[in-house]
């Protein structure tokens, strides 16, 4: 580490010279935020023509695949580069096993098909994978005697994979924490000849209470059976560990890592960036956002300059880019500017 010492000391050194014009600070400034920084988390419900308020989200709708094609598209014409998307399922879908997870007719994939065949390759499409909005129990993987088992879990995530491919998604991003799923996901995607398609690895996801608002936004069980995620999630107090998480992944074959949540998390975020020098990626997840939005709403915080001041602390930290809800938002006010 350089150490950097005032040399001739105050007066000689003035800092807020620099700060003084508006131009200067233009000159002087380190960082950048460009729509091409963002991805828009996005989600979609059954139906036609119809949409849904997240309460725990002010701003944030779930909407059918018609209309999610028209957003999908206003966001393409903003520039923003990919979208990520989320689905509700209908909880009559849900089981232990989570099959609808596989079904190739289910909501995601046709959310897929219908963005993809509207829009081609003008803006990318993101799928999770993972169990938790297609089980019963709300875990990411499978159940056996209260715990979520790893081998047999990472078998169907690579089908969920598969599917989503298939129908067209861009990038795969698994989420669930699985030991060994990018391999699996990467030999699958292979073999079907769909080597071309991304990972974006979910690498150091931590057990956060910060996801609240979403498992609303997708009627995901809020409390999963035995708790919570502690037994595949990351602990909070860690982070060699994001370290050893990242390194997996890249060498089990990830294209890209992801940190989440974000803003708490901005340290890991700049260690894997130091240590790995790979594309990186984090998550101002759903709590992150209705913290912030739900004080601007109550005209405790400038919300513009919240949301782009928290924008900005991710490429400081080192991240190429930044899952955001606010991502429409910002990017109109970044072309407006
Ligand atoms: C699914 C998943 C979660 C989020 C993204 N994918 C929730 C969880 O793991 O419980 C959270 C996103 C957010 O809070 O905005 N595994």
């Amino acid at each position: 580490m350089k150490r950097h010492r005032a040399s001739t000391g105050f007066p000689r050194t003035r800092m807020r010279r620099n700060r003084r014009h508006e131009w200067s600070r233009r000159l002087v400034s380190e960082n950048q935020l460009s729509v091409n920084d963002l991805i828009w988390p996005v989600f979609v419900i059954d139906g036609d023509n119809k949409t849904e308020d997240v309460t725990s989200m002010p701003n944030v709708q779930r909407l059918s695949i018609d209309l999610l094609v028209d957003a999908v598209g206003n966001a393409k014409d903003l520039g923003i580069p990919a979208v990520a998307l989320f689905p509700f399922t209908d909880p009559a879908l849900k089981n232990a096993q989570g099959s609808e997870s596989i079904n190739p007719e289910n909501l995601v994939c046709r959310a897929v098909r219908a963005i993809k065949a509207a829009h081609g390759d003008d803006i990318g499409v993101m799928c999770d994978v993972a169990l938790d909005p297609y089980t019963d129990h709300g875990h990411d993987g499978l159940l056996e005697d209260g715990y979520v088992v790893n081998d047999a879990s990472v078998k169907i995530l690579a089908q969920q994979a598969l599917i989503q491919a298939e129908a067209g998604c861009d990038v795969i991003a698994p989420s669930d924490m699985m030991d060994g799923r990018v391999r699996e996901i990467r030999n699958v995607l292979d073999k079907a000849n769909l080597d071309h398609v991304q990972i974006m690895a979910y690498s150091a996801k931590y057990a956060s209470a910060f996801y609240g608002p979403f498992r609303e936004a997708v009627g995901s069980t809020p409390n999963p059976a035995g708790g919570d995620k502690k037994t595949y999630q990351m602990d909070s107090a860690n982070s060699d560990e994001a370290l050893r998480e990242v390194a997996l992944d890249i060498a089990e074959g990830a294209d890209m890592v992801m940190v989440k949540p974000g803003m708490p998390y901005l340290d890991v975020v700049r260690r894997v960036k130091d240590e790995f020098q790979v594309p990186t990626y984090a998550y101002q997840v759903s709590g992150e956002y209705a913290m912030l939005t739900g004080a601007a709403e109550r005209g405790w915080m400038d919300g513009e300059r919240v949301m782009m001041e928290s924008l900005m602390a991710f490429k400081r930290a080192g991240a190429d880019g930044i899952l955001s809800y606010y991502a429409v938002a910002a990017a109109k006010l970044l072309k407006s500017n």
